[in-house]
């Protein structure tokens, strides 16, 4: 597997096959694949590819509120899950968040999106927060009034 920094042309492929990453989530989450993701932080943007084939990707970038590495977006196709391409573009992100003095990385997810809790779980990610009605720790109001998140954070 080899991890490639994100072209123009990779992010714009992506864009247009939202559907093959997210299935009947794409309409949702197209609005999150900003351009500035490439323009202004395309070195923290990566792809995986198989015979040419986007299969994975992640959108990052470096906080500026505080040492922090920040994944805004991680998907993999569903062809190509449960193969560590997630943990690999992590992993990825981490070694150059690291050698810019990062010391966090985080991430947020919807409390119903339970398959990125259970993969930020195993990566070794934590939940900040406190216990929903589901036992599920959450931040409250993070995304405003009543729009609890999945905060995840670790120490790298
Ligand atoms: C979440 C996602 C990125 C995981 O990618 P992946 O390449 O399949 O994950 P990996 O193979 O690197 O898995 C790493 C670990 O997480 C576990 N894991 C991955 N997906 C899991 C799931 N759905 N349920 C339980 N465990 C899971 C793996 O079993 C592995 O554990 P191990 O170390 O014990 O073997 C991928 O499922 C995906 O793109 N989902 C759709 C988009 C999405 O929801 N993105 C996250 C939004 S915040």
């Amino acid at each position: 597997m080899n991890i490639l920094q994100m072209r123009k042309e990779d992010f714009f492929e992506i864009r247009q096959n939202l559907m093959h990453f997210w299935g009947d989530r794409h309409e949702f989450f197209a609005p999150l694949h900003h351009p500035m993701f490439i323009y202004e932080f395309g070195n923290t943007a990566y792809v995986i590819k198989d015979n040419n084939e986007i299969v994975a990707y992640l959108l990052g970038f470096l906080a500026q509120t505080s040492n922090t590495a920040y994944v805004h977006m991680i998907a993999v196709k569903p062809s190509h899950q449960k193969k560590e391409y997630g943990r690999s573009l992590y992993d990825h992100f981490l070694g150059y968040a690291k050698s810019k003095g990062c010391n966090k990385i985080r991430a947020i997810t919807l409390p119903k999106n339970i398959a990125s809790i259970n993969f930020h779980r195993k990566i070794g990610m934590k939940l900040l927060g406190e216990k929903n009605a589901d036992g599920i720790n959450v931040v409250k109001d993070y995304s405003g009034p009543g729009q609890d998140m999945i905060v995840f954070e670790k120490e790298i």
